[in-house]
Order: C-alpha cells, then structure tokens, then sequence
C-alpha cells in the first residue's frame, strides 16, 4: 500500500512511525495547528478533522489507516473561510476560549453532508460527542441550523 495521504488537497509521503496518531502528525510533523489535542483519548472531538469525508477522531486514528485516502483538516475546509458553517459561526459569535471549535465545525460539516436539513433534536444528537467545556452548545446548534439553511438556499 502507498505510504502517501493526500491532506487538504497535497499529497504528503509518510515517513514516520505508521503507527504516529494522524492528530501528532498533522500538528508535529506538518505544524498544522488547526486541529486540536483535547484529551487524547476519542472522548472530546477537538482532534476531529475528516477522511475521505467522514469525521474521525484523529488522536485515535494511525497515519496508516489515512493511507491512500484523503484527509480534510479545518484549514482545508475552505480556501478563505467561506463555508457556510464558518460564515455561520461568526455570525452567531459561536467561539468562546475556542479550543474545541475546529472539532466542532468539522464534526458539523460531516454531519450536514449526511443530513443536510436537520431538526434541532438531530442537531444536538449528531454533535454530542464533541465537547465544549465553555458550554457553547446553543450557538453551535444555532450556527448548525443556519448554515443547513444556507446551504439549501445556496442549492437553490
Ligand atoms: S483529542 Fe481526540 S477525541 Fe479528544
Ligand atoms: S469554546 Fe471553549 S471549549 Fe469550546
């Protein structure tokens, strides 16, 4: 098996440890700070980012695993922090400390990529594994909601 990722758009070589955690990699060897250590354990989301679309938890998640696939980090999400769940975190002045929201918002863009018009019940479901020790979950809920809305109209 090829021993490259292809990480928000650039293909990298891996040739550390396999079994170094994607979180460490992406961090320590690619300085890309985005994505954040919570608890190192797959208990928060902070380290969330996604493969091949899907959020994972990337403090769990062996470089060998990504292998051959393709890994969207908070940095990747958009070229210029244009995506409607970064548009819709400003405007609700989701972020507190801020430590968890890369987590959150990618956790988010998974989930609408899935359900792309979510009650709030399933809102508050979906993202209930990601954890905010500032207790922003209202506003994340509200960003979520309004950027599902967006993305409707945007549609058409
Ligand atoms: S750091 Fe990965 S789930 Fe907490
Ligand atoms: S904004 Fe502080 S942990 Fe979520």
């Amino acid at each position: 098996m090829s021993n490259t990722i292809t990480i928000n758009g650039e293909t990298v070589t891996i040739e550390s440890d396999e079994s170094m955690p994607l979180l460490w990699y992406l961090r320590d060897t690619l300085s890309m700070k985005g994505t954040k250590f919570g608890c190192g354990r797959g208990l928060c989301g902070a380290c969330t980012v996604h493969v091949d679309g899907r959020a994972v938890r990337s403090c769990l998640t062996p470089v060998s695993s990504a292998f051959g696939k393709s890994v969207t980090t908070i940095e990747g999400l958009s070229e210029d922090g244009s995506h409607p769940l970064q548009l819709a975190w400003l405007k609700h002045n989701v972020p507190q400390c801020g430590y968890c929201q890369a987590g959150q918002i990618m956790a988010a863009a998974d989930f609408l990529s899935q359900n792309p018009s979510p009650t709030a019940e399933e809102i508050d479901s979906a993202m209930s594994g990601n954890i905010c020790r500032c207790g922003t979950y209202v506003r994340i809920r509200k960003a979520v909601a309004d950027a599902a809305d967006q993305m409707e109209k945007a549609d058409g």
